[in-house]
């Protein structure tokens, strides 16, 4: 008889359409996968993701920006919560928030960074005429996007490539990272290596 895998108590904060909070979800269902999603918390009331059918039985709260950082701490700690997954989040944490969660907060990125930080990463690279972009999974850390990077894809741009062209590549590449770089991530506490 086999016992059945403890997972690691994930949380996924996200303030929009969650398709990367869709695609972890997919993933943590998965017997082997090493995380569950126990936890889901928007800044956005409005958040598609939080209409998502995956999303149904996982208990979700829409915290306002102001409060958001208190009520989520509070329900964070209630719920046992491990590690937590930025998933299209738009709201800039505290550093005493990431002090808390250091090495237990990671985030993913539309770009290969350092490359393209900060908002619309995809115009940046289309309007830098980049040869590539990608999608980058990093811990979070007070520098916005800055944080040690667990893993990334490259992703190359063709000769007509627009903002929505090429939006819609690197999602594509990021719905397969990071389920990826959450593995990875989970492993490494698993195995006390951070
Ligand atoms: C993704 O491109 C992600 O890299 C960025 O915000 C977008 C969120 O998309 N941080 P979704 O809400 O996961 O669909």
């Amino acid at each position: 008889m086999c016992d059945k895998l403890k997972k690691i108590k994930t949380a996924i904060f996200i303030s929009g359409r969650g398709s990367n909070m869709n695609a972890l979800i997919e993933k943590s269902r998965n017997k082997m996968f090493p995380a569950s999603v126990d936890l889901i918390l928007s800044n956005n009331s409005k958040a598609e993701g939080l209409l998502l059918e995956n999303a149904n039985n996982i208990k979700s709260y829409f915290f306002s920006k102001n409060e958001f950082e208190i009520l989520a701490q509070k329900i964070l700690l209630e719920e046992k919560i491990e590690l937590i997954c930025l998933a299209g989040f738009i709201q800039i944490l505290s550093k005493k928030f990431i002090q808390n969660w250091q090495n237990r907060l990671i985030n993913i990125h539309p770009s290969y960074l350092p490359n393209f930080k900060g908002l619309n990463a995809q115009k940046q690279a289309i309007l830098a005429k980049a040869t590539y972009s990608g999608c980058t999974v990093h811990y979070v850390s007070s520098k916005i996007d800055g944080g040690e990077i667990i893993l990334q894809k490259k992703v190359y741009l063709s000769d007509n490539e627009d903002f929505e062209s090429l939006s819609k590549k690197i999602l594509k590449e990021e719905h397969i990272l990071y389920p990826k770089a959450l593995e990875i991530t989970v492993n490494k506490i698993l195995n006390n290596i951070i």
